[in-house]
């Protein structure tokens, strides 16, 4: 099996227990404008009509962007649980559901303005093929808009968690597969994969966007994190026990953990 089956068979296992983890924790994640990343991507490609949104998870940024009307629409993603969930959204009645692969796009040269993506283009292998992919399928012009995993923001509760996992995994020898591309974690690295297939104009921000909220919602985010899927049941116990002692300092008066994890937003036309 080549690496990018097994990371793939295990993104398929994970998202047919959990087809809709990542809206459940960012779709009230807020930036300090006060929109979502979700909101910061459909603000991006506002006016584009034609937009596809590659791993598109549950659909909700899809539905963000049909708000505006008169949008051809259309999303892929490898899991059909998390399809089946975005096909039950009336706004999405008219899209293209598509469950498949983004290095294999079953769309026709120029047939879009602008492609999206949220959290998911750092996850895929085979990426220098996935930017082609996208190249070919967007009309000259055409603009790339995603959003990509960084890191916590410091003294918050997704550092502490993160310290708290690295802990948790010394104890064991269960991993989950590497994913994705290092190189999508960092702009030079993002402008080498790009570049090569025509992209220019490139935009990278960093934006922390918080997912805080009590202590019970803030770890039903946090656990929903690949990495506690091999894990046995005692041990997540064990976590859950352990950030819950962790951040119990973090506590506002209003009973609000902050939890902040810094995304990258990130863009490039192609020429
Ligand atoms: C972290 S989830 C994000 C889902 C959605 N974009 C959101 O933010 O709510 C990553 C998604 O990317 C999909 N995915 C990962 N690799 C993929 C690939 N090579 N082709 C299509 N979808 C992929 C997964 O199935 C999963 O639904």
């Amino acid at each position: 099996m080549t690496d990018s089956t097994v990371q793939e068979d295990f993104l398929r296992a994970f998202h047919a227990v959990r087809p809709a983890v990542t809206a459940e924790a960012f779709g009230r994640g807020r930036g300090p404008d006060g929109r979502s990343s979700y909101e910061l991507l459909r603000d991006r490609v506002a006016g584009h009509r034609r937009v596809l949104d590659l791993g598109c998870g549950d659909g909700l940024l899809l539905e963000l962007l049909a708000r505006d009307g008169g949008r051809q629409l259309a999303g892929v993603d490898l899991s059909p649980q998390s399809l089946a969930l975005a096909r039950r959204r009336p706004a999405l009645s008219a899209a293209r559901l598509h469950t498949g692969r983004a290095q294999e796009l079953p769309f026709a040269e120029g047939s879009f303005d602008a492609c999206v993506s949220h959290l998911a283009l750092m996850l895929m292998g085979d990426i220098e093929q996935v930017a082609a992919e996208v190249a070919r399928v967007l009309v000259p012009g055409g603009v790339l808009a995603c959003v990509l995993g960084g890191g916590a923001v410091g003294g918050e509760a997704y550092e502490r968690f993160v310290g708290l996992l690295r802990r948790a995994g010394e104890r064991t020898t269960a991993r989950i597969p590497a994913l994705g591309d290092r190189r999508m974690r960092d702009r030079e690295g993002f402008e080498e994969i790009l570049r090569p297939v025509g992209f220019e104009d490139v935009e990278w921000e960093t934006v922390p966007i918080d997912i805080g909220g009590t202590p019970e919602q803030v770890w039903d985010s946090v656990s929903g994190l690949y990495d506690l899927a091999p894990m046995e049941e005692r041990a997540v116990a064990r976590l859950r026990r352990d950030f819950f002692a962790d951040v119990a300092d973090l506590v506002t008066p209003e009973g609000l953990v902050p939890c902040g994890f810094e995304v990258r937003l990130a863009s490039a036309r192609i020429a």
